[in-house]
């Protein structure tokens, strides 16, 4: 298998350390992160890293016990870069100084200017007299390592950037990863240049050796694919199923809970289109007898939780013999993130898309989409032929219309609330807005309001139309639609959707607000 140049983030705890990935791997370099705690010289000399970043994070290098990277990091022969906190541990441990700031603390924009000798590194900076970076530091470098010049100034940080370019060593105290940097891709793309990469991280190639992966791991055994109709399970069925074609069954659950068309979409596409073994699991009455008179959230959402593993574990069951449990876990998912209150442990995040499924099923895992971001799942869809339609669509929650239909779910309800969804992304989509939003949908409101219909009085149901932008889906801000596409909306549902009789727009961000309703 073909082995890729890889770089080595050493994770000291920053908020950012993802960004640094981010940026690598939209330069095609293959790059993990792993925790200060976990990185020692055995670590280094296995992993093998063409170059090494050490990132940001929360100590100061001024305390007793403060984390560092093993003494190795520097004798290596690659070239290594610190960031922020990793600047000023790189420092102290070849030989500087780093103090507390004493008035020199800098949170926020920040202005830096070159001096006089030009640093490969800072290739493309400096077009007009300064550069805008990010910064965030209590502790400062107060004396740099012997090797090391300066090659920018801040008014708080003197050693903005330092380098040693004789050895490869950059050390910058703002934050190049962030968005308020704007030219920190520069220095990126400049540091993985004078490091030697090919840039040969791409989908293709990751496509090709994905499939080999999953043949080596799951030899001639049959494996089981809870598919949602979301993005990473969908690309994750259809690359395993690349790769060992009908020892692949996918169980797809039919809560009752699902918009309008979904499940003709569904089934269609994996069945039809990529002939895909898949088990249509049509448990509508189980689902909605169950959640019959139920009206708190929590509730809802532990009895269509415990419904989906017992249906997923029945079906799962007629095929016989199955081994592995597919998953569309992503990278952010697996990352272990760093615990400084736990001492040297750390904290590892596990995602199960189903949760509970794999302890109690005794099966083992296949998580082909474990290294890629949000972003490459996309990229790895549009490789393997995915529509694009389809793989732009907004996040559907697993609880589906449950979670949108607060207070008692009623099939009158479900259905009303169906049409009026599938009028508001159809005006969505008319008027090319879909792709600007993360997530749009309707909520049925558990009120009937009175209205006046032609000469008659209406008691009908309220609905809420809700649509968010976000990176996430952590913190999402309103959509802001312009006046004349609410009204529109609005006639529209009222027209077309009997049950409903006023329509209102949630303009309410995330936080304080969730984006669901429940
Ligand atoms: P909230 O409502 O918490 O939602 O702001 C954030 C994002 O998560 C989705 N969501 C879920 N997804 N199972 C899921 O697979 C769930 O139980 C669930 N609850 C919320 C929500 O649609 C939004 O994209």
């Amino acid at each position: 298998m073909t082995q890729h140049d890889r770089l080595l983030i050493i994770d000291f705890g920053s908020q950012v350390t993802q960004l640094i990935a981010r940026r690598l791997r939209e330069l095609n370099v293959y790059c993990e992160i792993h925790p200060y705690q976990a990185v020692d010289g055995a670590f280094l000399t296995e992993f093998a890293p063409k170059a090494v970043i050490l990132s940001g994070g929360p100590c100061s290098v001024i305390d007793d016990g403060s984390p560092r990277p093993p003494e190795s990091v520097f004798t290596l022969g690659v070239p290594v870069l610190g960031i922020c906190y990793g600047q000023q541990v790189m420092m102290q441990m070849l030989g500087g100084l780093v103090e507390r700031g004493e008035g020199t603390a800098e949170f926020g924009r920040a202005y830096v200017t070159p001096s006089a000798t030009p640093l490969p590194l800072l290739d493309g900076w400096f077009l007009t007299d300064k550069e805008q970076v990010w910064m965030s530091h209590g502790d400062h470098v107060s004396k740099i390592a012997p090797g090391f010049e300066v090659f920018a100034t801040s008014p708080n940080a003197p050693y903005a950037v330092v380098a040693d370019p004789a050895r490869n060593f950059f050390a910058v105290q703002f934050h190049p990863e962030v968005h308020h940097t704007p030219n920190g891709a520069k220095l990126y793309e400049n540091f993985i240049r004078l490091a030697g990469f090919s840039g040969d991280w791409t989908m293709g190639a990751y496509r090709d050796e994905a499939i080999e992966k999953i043949r080596e791991q799951v030899g001639d055994a049959k494996v089981i694919c809870g598919l949602s109709g979301g993005v990473d399970s969908s690309v994750a069925a259809v690359l395993i199923h690349e790769a060992i074609g009908d020892q692949l069954t996918c169980v797809f659950v039919d809560h009752g809970l699902l918009r309008q068309g979904e499940v003709d979409e569904v089934v269609g596409m994996f069945r039809d289109t990529y002939n895909i073994p898949l088990i249509h699991a049509d448990e509508q009455e189980l689902f909605l007898g169950e959640l019959d008179g139920q009206s708190d959230p929590e509730t809802k959402r532990k009895i269509i939780g415990r419904l989906f593993i017992d249906v997923f574990q029945k079906h799962a069951g007629e095929v016989g013999g199955a081994e592995f449990l597919a998953q569309g876990t992503l990278y952010p998912d697996v990352i272990e993130s760093v615990s400084f209150s736990g001492g040297p442990s750390v904290t590892i995040k596990s995602h199960h898309n189903v949760g509970g499924l794999p302890e109690k099923m005794g099966l083992k895992l296949v998580e082909p989409l474990r290294e890629l971001f949000k972003d490459e799942v996309r990229a790895l869809g549009r490789e393997l032929g995915l529509p694009a339609s389809f793989i732009g669509r907004h996040p559907f929650p697993g609880p589906g219309l449950a979670i949108r239909c607060p207070g008692e779910i009623t099939r009158e309800k479900l259905d009303i609330l169906r049409r009026a969804d599938a009028v508001f992304i159809d005006q969505i989509r008319k008027h090319g807005l879909y792709d600007e939003i993360w997530q749009a949908f309707v909520a049925i409101l558990p009120v009937r309001t009175v209205g006046v219909m032609g000469d008659g009085r209406t008691y009908d149901f309220a609905c809420a139309m809700r649509a968010v932008t976000s990176v996430d889906g952590m913190t999402a801000d309103v959509y802001p639609f312009s006046h004349e596409f609410l009204m529109e909306t609005s006639t529209r549902i009222v027209a077309e959707v009997p049950g409903i009789n006023r329509v209102t727009y949630d303009i309410t961000s995330k936080p304080p607000g969730t984006i669901e309703w429940e």
